[in-house]
């Protein structure tokens, strides 16, 4: 099969023949249809971000595809099945797995991390882990369901508890928090949507948001935010991944409310103790997305409740896969995802 190889940080990936993988017992070898390019995958490639594989590895971990090869025992797919991958597997028999928390799982294992993802025309699955699209799902598009769509989903719905008639904030509007703002005005917020980039406010109205604040523009965003929401929002959400953002977020919120943190950063933060204390406000983190949750999300893009398509806005074949990456360093705006289609 053909597969883009990551050989090592600072160099393109490389396109190149490789064996196509048998699917032992309870696997499925799942023919790729697409798979979501992500920051993630720029943090292995640019930023010497280290693999738990060692290279050489197949990344992607975003992927679509129809059943090719059922292993021995798998009794819920047949060949020719639409299916969806999520991009973490779960092992079942941790303790965060058995107290229903898969997506903390001690022994999480990552598409294109731990084992060879999906920029590549094939990839091995556990059957356990995989999910039916529908076919009202677009099978190219709905490939993004693996992470871009369901690690907010977990943020919103789980973490975050946004209810109908929430007040919501959401900073940072690329592909992961255009997804918050979606899901968070699908289960019946209003959504507060901040950038700094116009065309991503431009975006976020269309995904749903009742209002925008470039945050450029602004001095005091927690005297707007408490202004527009009458004493602070309910629920804020951070996904960008930056220490001065995340305190952004945290002042937005009334009392007793709550801020979610799902950009990732590796430095410390500084928050007033005081107001997690006296005003009872909470902190907590966001990662990734339950297996129960899956079928969850993947009704809400069959009914139309959350848009799919439209999130997709650039598309290469996998022998352009490097084209995708430089579309992302580029950083243009128009950019909500791209996926590479084997
Ligand atoms: N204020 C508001 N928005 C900002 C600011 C800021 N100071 N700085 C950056 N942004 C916006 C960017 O303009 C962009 O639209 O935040 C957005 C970040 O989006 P992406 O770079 O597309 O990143 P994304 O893939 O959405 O991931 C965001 O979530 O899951 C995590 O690891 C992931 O930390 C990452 C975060």
């Amino acid at each position: 099969m053909k597969a883009a190889i990551f050989n090592g940080p600072n160099q393109p990936l490389e396109l190149k023949e490789v064996p196509t993988p048998e699917p032992g017992a309870g696997q499925i070898l799942v023919k790729v249809a697409a798979c979501g390019v992500c920051h993630t995958d720029m943090h292995y490639i640019d930023h010497g971000v280290p693999t738990f594989k060692q290279p050489p590895l197949i990344l992607g971990h975003e992927p679509s595809g129809i059943v090719a090869v059922v292993g021995e025992g798998v009794k819920n797919f047949k060949e020719g099945d639409k299916v969806l991958l999520p991009a973490v597997l779960t092992c079942g028999y941790c303790f965060n797995c058995r107290i229903g928390r898969e997506n903390i799982c001690d022994n999480m294992v990552m598409f294109g991390n731990h084992v060879d993802g999906a920029y590549a025309e094939y990839v091995l699955a556990p059957a356990k882990d995989t999910l039916h699209l529908p076919d009202e799902v677009p099978l190219i598009e709905g490939s993004i369901i693996a992470d871009a769509v369901s690690t907010p989903y977990h943020a919103v719905v789980n973490r975050g508890q946004v209810r109908a008639g929430d007040n919501v904030v959401v900073f940072g509007c690329g592909g992961v928090g255009i997804n918050a703002v979606q899901i968070a005005a699908a289960v019946g917020a209003s959504v507060i949507a901040v950038d700094i980039v116009p065309e991503k406010l431009a975006a976020a109205k269309r995904f749903g948001a009742n209002a925008v604040i470039n945050a450029k523009e602004v001095e005091r965003i927690d005297k707007i935010i408490k202004k527009m929401t009458g004493g602070g929002a309910d629920v804020t959400f951070e996904v960008i991944g930056n220490p001065s953002t995340i305190q952004q977020a945290f002042s937005c919120i009334r009392k007793g409310g709550r801020t979610v943190v799902v950009g990732y950063t590796n430095k410390n933060v500084e928050l007033p103790a005081s107001k997690i204390m006296f005003f009872e406000q909470e902190v907590i983190g966001s990662l990734g997305c339950r297996p129960v949750d899956y079928p969850k999300i993947i009704e809400m893009a069959r009914t139309g409740k959350i848009k799919i398509k439209e999130l997709v806005t650039h598309k290469f074949p996998l022998e352009k896969i490097n084209d995708a990456f430089d579309l992302l360093r580029s950083g243009d705006p128009t950019v909500i995802r791209s996926v590479v289609i084997p």
